[in-house]
């Protein structure tokens, strides 16, 4: 049992003022009758609506951001904005940032308040891809690609794992890595002697980041993408 405001809460239909408000004003019913009472325990097997739209119980929520830059991927920070002050609308208690880019890095972000799913996805055995799309400050050589397809030297104890590398017809790298070293793109790049000068994360995963999803704006993964992230860690 849980109690009516958390579930609504954790259901990210609001902060947890947001739904006592929703309550108090009337606008919950349980098993087909309004419920004022915030503090009413409800299972998972009750039907619960704010204003005649069915609410589930979900323990485990999933977003995606389209991170700009200038914004740090952590939960809190003294100084900066942080990915989690763009959730906005939501409750974002116990969601955090499944890995990080970097601060003028922008692009795919996946947040979650699943511990679990995001220590898999992390785990270095598992081999998650990334795909970045990468401006650097001097053109490529096919020299170079092979070097990044094939690992380079980047100052940590191994090299980096094979990744696949390829230039899109304007001049842009593709990277994929199966890794998440710290700075890894920046430091695979300065091994073959460049420098990146715009960073973009277009998938994780299974995980693309939609066309239609502008730059600050999040939404809710689609059950079909949970699953999917799931099957990803699965093998
Ligand atoms: N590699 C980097 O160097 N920076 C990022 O933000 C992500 C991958």
């Amino acid at each position: 049992m849980i109690r009516l405001d958390k579930l609504l809460a954790d259901a990210g239909t609001g902060t947890r003022s947001q739904v006592k408000e929703y309550i108090r004003r009337g606008q919950v019913m349980v098993n087909g009758a309004v419920c004022k009472k915030p503090e009413q325990k409800v299972a998972e097997e009750d039907l619960v609506c704010l204003n005649g739209q069915m609410v589930g119980y979900a323990r485990f929520r999933y977003y995606m951001l389209h991170k700009p830059q200038g914004v740090v991927t952590a939960t809190e920070d003294s100084r900066d904005r942080t990915v989690l002050d763009l959730l906005t609308g939501i409750n974002t208690a116990h969601i955090s940032p499944v890995g990080r880019l970097d601060k003028d890095t922008e692009g795919l972000l996946l947040l979650t308040n699943d511990g679990e799913l995001a220590h898999r996805l992390l785990s270095p055995k598992r081999h998650v891809d990334k795909c970045y799309l990468v401006r650097t400050e001097k053109p490529l050589s096919e020299t170079d690609l092979r070097a990044l397809e094939t690992g380079v030297d980047i100052g940590d104890e191994k090299s980096t794992l094979p990744a696949k590398a390829c230039l899109s017809p304007d001049g842009e790298l593709l990277l994929t890595i199966r890794e998440g070293r710290y700075h890894q793109v920046k430091r695979m790049l300065q091994a073959v002697g460049n420098q990146v000068v715009y960073l973009k994360r277009l998938s994780f995963g299974s995980l693309r980041l939609p066309e239609d999803l502008e730059i600050g704006q999040f939404r809710p993964l689609t059950k079909e993408e949970q699953e999917r992230l799931q099957h990803d860690v699965a093998k």
